[in-house]
This record gives C-alpha cells, structure tokens and sequence, in this order.
C-alpha cells in the first residue's frame, strides 16, 4: 500500500522545503501542488488566454503534465498572484486534483504539498501536517529570500502580499485553507527548519509503524 504524506500550509511557512526533506528521506515522491496551479497559470499567460474565463482555464488545467513541473520557470511573482486567482474555480480545481490524486497512489510512498491535500485531495492520508508561522515571520524569510537571490524588495510589500494571498487562499468558497481536523499543527515562527523536521519526522516514523 501506498504510505502518503499531506502537508499544507500558507504561502511561504516553509512547507515546500519540509516536504523536498522528508521525500528525500524516506525514499518517496514529491509532488508541489502550487506547481499545478502555477503551470496552468503560465500557460494561460503565455497564450494570451484571459484568468477570469473558468471554461479556458479548465482546458488548460487538463494539459498540465506533472512531469513537467520547474519551480525555477514558475516562481515569478505575477504567476503566483495569477495562479491564486485561478485557484478560485471549482472546474480547474477539479482537473488538477484528479491530477494530485493519481500522483498520490505512487508506491513505495508520496509527499504532496499544498493548500488542501489533507482536506480534499488525500482525505485519507495517515500523515497530516498543517506548516504554518506568522505572516510577519512568513514575509521576513521571503524578503530574505529574495535579498539573498540579489533581488531588491521592500518588506512592508511583501508583508501586504502574504496577508492577502492568505485571505484569498482561506476566504474562497471551493477548498479554502485550513488544517484538517486530524492534522498535527506545526507553527515554525521561532522554529528552524531543522528542528520542524524532526518533529514532522517523529511524527511519520510513529504512522509508520502503526501502518
Ligand atoms: O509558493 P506560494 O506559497 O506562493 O504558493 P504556491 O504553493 O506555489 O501556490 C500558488 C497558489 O496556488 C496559492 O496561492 C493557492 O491559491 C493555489 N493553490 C491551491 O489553491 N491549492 C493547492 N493545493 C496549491 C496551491
């Protein structure tokens, strides 16, 4: 049987880097669902096609392939807020999250990360994490992030785009935001990426031997 792991959390709480860790060691595959929604936000972009037209979008969701997927061509800004916006429709969502679910039953085990895998995608994965930190922690390490890329950004921006990329994320009718309600609550504001992965560790290597 397939062991999956669900991680969720708001924009730039450190799921992505947790879940990179935690495939890595245990042998598993990882899938970034943001990937999905920012691929079908690209191409939407790149062919000139309009954000706001669900029909459009759907098609596009539909030709994402998951083998395709490139952080380092996706993480653009204007794609992000682009993808939020997309993210909004029931019938891209539907498309991408039958997607997630096929990636998820890979053997020997997955690690899927996103907005709602342990709610809607993987509802029945025996590992549920929920990453999240303070929006004020959350903007000072993509500032630092971009600073330390050689890029210039003004702090108080970023701080504004986090707080509404999460009433976005957590207002939307269709799969908004939140932790399951059997998911394990890592608050990283004054936690290194070290010390969460050891608790999300202690926490997998638990469900692994139950299972
Ligand atoms: O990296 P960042 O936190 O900016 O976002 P991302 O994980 O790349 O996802 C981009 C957008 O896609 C998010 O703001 C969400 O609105 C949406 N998304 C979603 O709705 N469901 C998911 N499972 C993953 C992302």
């Amino acid at each position: 049987m397939t062991f999956i792991i669900a991680i969720d959390g708001p924009a730039a709480a450190g799921k992505g880097t947790l879940a990179r860790r935690i495939a890595e060691t245990y042998g598993f595959h990882h899938l970034d669902t943001g990937l999905t929604y920012r691929a079908t936000a690209r191409a939407l972009l790149e062919a000139g096609l309009p954000l706001d037209d669900e029909a459009v979008a759907e098609r596009v969701a539909r030709a994402v392939d998951l083998a395709g997927l490139d952080r380092s061509v996706l993480e653009q800004h204007h794609i992000g807020e682009a993808a939020s916006k997309i993210a909004v429709m029931p019938a891209v969502r539907r498309a991408l999250v039958e997607a997630q679910r096929s990636f998820s039953a890979r053997a020997p085990g997955t690690v899927l990360d996103g907005r709602d895998i342990g709610t809607v995608v993987c509802p029945d994965a025996p590992v549920k994490l929920y990453v999240t930190a303070s929006p004020q922690v959350r903007a000072r390490r993509r500032h630092d992030e971009v600073l330390a890329g050689g890029g210039n950004a003004d702090y108080e921006t970023i701080l504004a785009d986090v707080k509404k990329r999460d009433e976005r994320d957590m207002g939307r009718a269709d799969s908004p935001l939140k932790p399951a309600a059997d998911a394990h609550l890592l608050d990283t504001s004054e936690m290194s990426i070290e010390a969460a992965f050891q608790a999300a560790k202690t926490i997998i290597d638990a469900a692994l031997n139950r299972n």
